[in-house]
């Protein structure tokens, strides 16, 4: 590939708060620099579908604020296959399509690595996903609004928790990764958090009770990371049930409310940031590698690292949960 004239921008996978202005900031340091931009509708699917659309500085006005995303997201099976991606590569040159810039989560910024492998493509990815899963990055946009939402919603639970002397079970989303329920129930005052980063170790039902559930308070809220591996807060309330038929158990599942909502300043501003960062990347001759904030400074993270499914749990927040809980 040559030099970079016109980069296309979109947002694949399951959307997150922030991914508005992460475009908005893609397109207006893209104008900014004297390069064209081009939206791709509905994720790598628009690539292969070729729903593509100039973007001028008015296109992504008045979106900063506004969760979901303008360029609506797919999780497209398509763009997996050999054939699927030939499309792609064809639609983008027959569009005149130079660069893409990727906005999404771990399978997004796979399919980003190996059409670039295979093509020759500049990519560049930005971490939007909820889940906070992306190596090399503090957060990933879209991860402080849905910690926020979660608050909202476990400080209505706690009013019923008390009232009614209950134990609550309360699933938060997260794929594979407990950040959003560990730092959500360190933020919401909740008494536990079981994450599928320590499932395999201990059983973290048996630990919660023993480590004096109940002492010195009358209703509990614990909050459970959906995931195969924790087996969701179902699985725990049966056990409740049957394990200590004492306790008056009830689960809530916050579900995909968790994804929406108006991001919030700390989103806006990274999405921001790396929006504005991926068009500097490009124009460095940087190629696959993810976008992050690291100790408030730009890096670039290879997708391969980002990708690699290893961010880490600090023990100490598991502690400090433990700590304040009592
Ligand atoms: O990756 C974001 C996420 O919201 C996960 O937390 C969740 O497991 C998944 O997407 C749900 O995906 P879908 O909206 O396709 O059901």
């Amino acid at each position: 590939m040559g030099e970079i004239k016109c980069v296309g921008i979109l947002t694949s996978g399951g959307d997150a708060p922030g991914m508005n202005a992460a475009i908005r900031a893609i397109t207006r340091a893209a104008i900014y620099n004297n390069l064209s931009v081009k939206g791709i509708y509905r994720g790598y699917r628009g690539l292969i579908t070729d729903e593509i659309q100039e973007f001028k500085t008015e296109n992504v006005s008045n979106i900063i604020q506004r969760g979901g995303t303008i360029l609506k997201t797919a999780r497209c099976k398509e763009f997996t296959t050999p054939e699927g991606r030939a499309i792609a590569y064809e639609n983008m040159k027959k569009e005149g399509i130079d660069a893409l810039v990727i906005i999404g989560g771990d399978g997004s910024l796979t399919g980003a690595r190996i059409f670039a492998q295979e093509y020759d493509v500049p990519c560049i990815g930005l971490p939007g996903t909820i889940d906070n899963d992306l190596y090399g990055t503090d957060t990933t946009i879209g991860y402080d609004t849905a910690l926020n939402t979660i608050l909202d919603a476990i400080d209505k639970i706690r009013d019923t928790a008390t009232s009614h002397e209950r134990l609550f079970f309360v699933e938060v989303m997260g794929r594979d990764a407990g950040f959003l329920a560990l730092n959500g129930a360190i933020a919401s005052g909740s008494e536990a958090a079981i994450i599928p980063e320590f499932s395999t170790e201990v059983d973290q039902l048996e630990e919660f009770i023993k480590n004096g559930f109940r002492k010195s308070k009358n209703s509990s809220i614990v909050l459970v990371a959906e995931s195969p591996i924790t087996g969701g807060a179902m699985h725990f309330a049966e056990r409740v049930k049957k394990e200590y038929p004492q306790y008056d158990v009830r689960v809530s599942i916050l579900g995909h409310l968790q994804r929406g909502g108006s991001p919030t300043a700390h989103d806006r501003i990274i999405a921001s940031r790396m929006g504005a960062a991926s068009i500097d990347a490009l124009m460095e001759g940087q190629r696959n590698v993810m976008i992050g904030i690291n100790h408030d400074e730009i890096v670039y993270v290879p997708f391969t690292k980002a990708i690699k499914n290893d961010k880490p749990i600090k023990p100490e927040l598991v502690n400090v949960l433990r700590e304040l809980s009592i």
